[in-house]
């Protein structure tokens, strides 16, 4: 199988939009405030102009990547196709904004090594292990600490943290808006 050039090219593409497409990579436990956050981070920048699209765990996992579970190799599955959806994305012209646990830092380094260089910003909601347990929005650590849910990132499997993400935030310091608002600002301060 040979690559197949187009003459239309992802950078004509976004310069049409008048951006640079990229990857802005949400990483972080189970309501650290990811989905929160990335919801309000694309409708500033939708309110810009920018043209987007966000990504999110849950959702995809109700298509895509229905058949996948939470084994490490089910979740390594999960954000390699993630990584190439949204690289297709970017190639489209787009601003891809993806919410995923991602727990593991060597999908989250394949993610940046599919894309060229500034193409990939790593955002670490890094919101502690005891804040996110204490929400527990969804009742999911609850059922992990009663051994009726397996397999759940912070209980009993692990999450490796970004040692160099370009942006790092802790909803438990920062509101969920003061989080997008500096996470817009970085975005917008590197982007054209
Ligand atoms: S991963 O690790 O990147 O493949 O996970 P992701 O696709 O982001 O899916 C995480 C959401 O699935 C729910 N859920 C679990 N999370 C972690 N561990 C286990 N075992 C699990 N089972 C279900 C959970 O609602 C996660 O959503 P968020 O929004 O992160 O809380």
């Amino acid at each position: 199988i040979h690559w197949q050039a187009t003459d239309v090219d992802k950078t004509a593409r976004a310069a049409q939009k008048n951006q640079t497409g990229r990857i802005v990579w949400f990483t972080g436990l189970s309501g650290a405030g990811k989905s929160t956050v990335a919801n309000l981070v694309e409708k500033r920048l939708h309110a810009l102009g920018r043209h987007t699209y966000l990504l999110d765990g849950d959702n995809v996992r109700h298509g895509l990547n229905k058949n996948l579970g939470f084994t490490e190799e089910d979740r390594v599955e999960n954000i390699r196709r993630v990584a190439e959806v949204a690289k297709l994305m970017v190639d489209a012209g787009l601003i891809v904004l993806t919410a995923f646990i991602s727990p593991f830092r060597a999908e989250r380094r394949m993610a940046r090594e599919l894309m060229g260089e500034g193409e990939f910003v790593e955002v670490y909601v890094d919101t502690p292990l005891a804040v996110a347990e204490q929400r527990d929005v969804k009742g999911l650590y609850k059922k992990a600490r009663a051994g009726e849910l397996k397999n759940f990132t912070g209980v009993d499997s692990p999450y490796e943290p970004p040692e160099h993400a370009e942006i790092v935030v802790d909803t438990s310091k920062l509101t969920a808006v003061e989080a997008a608002e500096r996470i817009v600002q970085w975005l917008e301060g590197k982007a054209p």
